[in-house]
């Protein structure tokens, strides 16, 4: 069986006064999704951008945008990053009280859902949350920065929960996400992600289109 695997560049790292070159060279380089980071400040001791800009980069691209809500309190701004075009809206369990009801709305909107856990959260965490979510999403960093080393010791926690979406029947995308590059992408791989977000291992270098190639190249081989 062939496994689809997903490169999903994260405008994070990209120009944010040149977001148009960002999103080109990621469409030349035959992205699968863009990555667009959301950070509030409290959730994460970093502030980022809104729906504002995600509406902007959504006009200039056909790509699909997703989103990855690192702020509390996600379903204050669900709706926003819908009309703002979100094709994936990706919130953190940590973020939220009622996740299953988050979940709920991202879908009655009309987006696939996402749940996401931080390095130190245990996998159970998504036990009574299996089939609310359309894809799963493992910081292998700790949210809120860029350029981080990948924390191998989520490795563990990517395989348990790979097993765990197989055992169940659930065919999520087990997406990783933090410091994943051309030296850490076969780890992860092999430990059952599907989908890869990079930042800076594609728009830190002189040619992003090239480096997304590299990275579906590591992971196809
Ligand atoms: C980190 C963000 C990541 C970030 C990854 O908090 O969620 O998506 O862009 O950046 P790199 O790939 O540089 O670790
Ligand atoms: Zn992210």
């Amino acid at each position: 069986m062939t496994v689809l695997r997903e490169i999903r560049p994260s405008l994070l790292a990209a120009d944010f006064a040149d977001l148009a070159g960002a999103i080109a060279a990621a469409e030349r380089g035959g992205a699968d999704t863009l990555h667009c980071d959301v950070m509030d400040g409290h959730f994460v001791p970093n502030i980022t951008f809104g729906a504002v800009v995600v509406a902007a980069v959504h006009a200039r691209t056909t790509l699909p945008l997703d989103v990855h809500l690192m702020v509390d309190e996600p379903e204050r701004w669900l709706e926003d990053f819908h009309a703002a075009g979100a094709r994936v809206i990706t919130i953190h369990a940590e973020g939220t009280r009622h996740p299953q009801r988050a979940l709920a709305e991202i879908r009655r909107l009309g987006c696939r859902s996402g749940l996401a856990l931080n390095p130190a959260t245990p996998p159970d965490a998504l036990d009574y949350l299996w089939g609310e979510f359309d894809e799963v999403l493992l910081m292998t960093v700790n949210p809120g920065f860029g350029g981080q080393r990948l924390l191998p010791a989520v490795l563990d926690k990517v395989a348990a929960v790979s097993a765990a979406a197989n055992t169940r029947g659930f065919a999520v995308p087990v997406v990783v996400d933090g410091g994943v590059d051309a030296a850490t992408i076969q780890a992860a791989a092999a430990h059952g992600a599907t989908a890869f977000v990079a930042g800076s291992a594609v728009f830190g270098t002189k040619d992003p289109a090239a480096a997304i190639r590299q990275l579906r190249a590591a992971v196809s081989a």
